[in-house]
């Protein structure tokens, strides 16, 4: 296997060039080679969101890649954010490092039908001078496992790459602790992928290898004979991208085993949603509690975020209808307010294939002819009985307050579309749990329903 020696070549061969003058030679900083490394433009992965943590009065951002369903993933990419985090408040030799930065930030670095990979860059450090760190992760879809870059190359091969890389360091870096560089190749999982050449790139970190600045990365050729057949698909993935296909869906959940005649059951529910990121930020939020909620939305939004909706969905929560544009249906004639219905459940069932059995109607107002019409439409019209009214005060301390107040049977009204709301979350949730109230849908607190009648809770 021939060695790329990135870094030597002057000029044509043949070619009498002038040395190059003195300054220049003078002013330029010692660097790592940094072997180009491919990384997706687009990324092919229709199940993909990203999940930011930061804020504003802090240092720390960090935005990383979850793909749904792909919990193993998913699972290592948060791992690797926290690490990250983790050395930004370590503890060294006794001494609380300086207030520094934490930057986390990523971009694919192949994608295939059953095969990704991505790469997470981190800075950490003071401000002045923060460490790079990368990390790469390949996660083989079909057999839900993940990738070190001694999976992609063949058993014969490796040896190969581990004498290439090490004769690279050993040319290219300025003391390089090559001892140290074997270890992370034989043990560890340094960063992984592939040139637009083809080539395999490795690199290490920052500080890892060699006290000079920079993560370096080595480019080593290898053929299709030197890659495993995942590494192939790893390569193709890289060179010739195409969608990841979505996770097996998993078994149906189980039906609830909860019964709100025996526990406290408490339901939350949202309107006005899907919103695009505070919905999605909401249900990351959910997720991580495990608490089901209840989303009462527009048909508008519907329209505009089918995927957010069919999350929802998957998350395990109910979707009700709450009309297709918010008018107050006593106001429409009966024509109107079936249309404003009905086109909002197609909607729902396009993006969800659930017919939804709860209706919302906006702002509470209902009358005998809106009531007579969801009966004849099959719904049940679920109002509220705690109002956080946090459309008007924004304020987390008010709605978690205000949340704090229901009795047992009580359905909350939120609104996932202010990011006020989702910050209040986590601590209603704690809130209304310390409180003893099992969180269910709206179904689940009523256990059962009944078409055209109306439902401000259970008490
Ligand atoms: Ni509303």
């Amino acid at each position: 296997m021939a060695l790329v020696l990135t870094a030597c070549v002057a000029g044509p061969a043949g070619a009498s060039l002038p040395s190059a003058p003195a300054e220049a030679t003078q002013t330029v900083p010692p660097r790592v080679p940094d072997a180009d490394l491919r990384t997706l433009d687009r990324v092919e992965i229709p199940d993909l969101h990203t999940v930011t943590d930061g804020d504003n009065g802090s240092l720390v951002y960090a935005v990383i890649p979850q793909v749904s369903g792909y919990d193993l993933l998913n699972e290592r990419i948060r791992a690797i954010a926290e690490e990250a985090r983790g050395r930004s408040t370590g503890r060294q030799d006794g001494h609380r490092p300086p207030r520094g930065i934490v930057n986390v930030s990523w971009q694919a670095l192949g994608s295939g039908e059953d095969i990704v990979g991505f790469l997470l860059s981190s800075l950490v450090g003071p401000a002045a001078g923060p460490t790079v760190g990368e990390r790469s992760v390949w996660y083989d879809a079909d057999a839900e496992r993940l990738l070190t870059w001694r999976d992609l190359v063949t058993e014969s091969a490796q040896e190969d790459v581990v004498a290439g890389m090490l004769a690279q360091l050993r040319h290219e870096v300025v003391f390089p602790d090559l001892e140290r560089a074997e270890s992370v190749l034989r043990t560890g999982d340094p960063v992984v992928g592939f040139s637009r050449s083809g080539g395999l790139v490795l690199g290490f970190d920052e500080d890892e290898v060699t006290a000079v600045a920079g993560a370096p990365r080595f480019e080593v050729p290898v053929s299709d004979g030197d890659l495993t057949p995942v590494g192939v698909r790893a390569r193709e993935a890289t060179l010739a991208p195409a969608p990841l296909a979505p996770a097996p869906t998993p078994p149906p959940p189980e039906p609830s085993p909860v019964d709100c005649r025996k526990e406290s059951c408490v339901a939350i529910t949202f309107d006005d949603g899907p919103a695009g990121r505070t919905t999605s930020r909401l249900l990351d939020i959910l997720a991580r509690a495990q608490a089901p909620a209840t989303f009462f939305v527009l048909g508008t939004q519907a329209q505009a975020y089918p995927k957010v909706l069919s999350r929802i969905v998957a998350d395990g929560h109910e979707i009700g209808n709450h009309s297709w544009s918010h008018p107050d249906l006593t106001r429409l004639d009966a024509r109107a307010v079936r249309k404003q219905i009905l086109r909002t459940e197609r909607a729902i069932e396009k993006a969800t294939g659930v017919t939804p059995t709860v209706l919302r109607p906006p702002y509470g107002a209902r009358s005998k002819k809106v009531d007579a019409i969801a009966r004849k439409l099959g719904y049940a019209e679920v109002l509220w009985s705690v109002d956080t009214r946090d459309w008007a005060n924004h304020d987390p301390k008010k709605i978690v307050a205000s949340a704090g107040k229901a009795r047992r049977g009580a359905i909350i009204l939120m609104h996932d579309i202010h990011p006020e709301t989702v910050d209040a979350v986590p601590r209603v949730i704690t809130k209304l749990r310390k409180k003893g109230f099992t969180l269910v849908t709206v179904s689940e607190l009523l256990g059962t329903s009944q078409a055209g009648k109306r439902y401000y809770g259970t008490y």
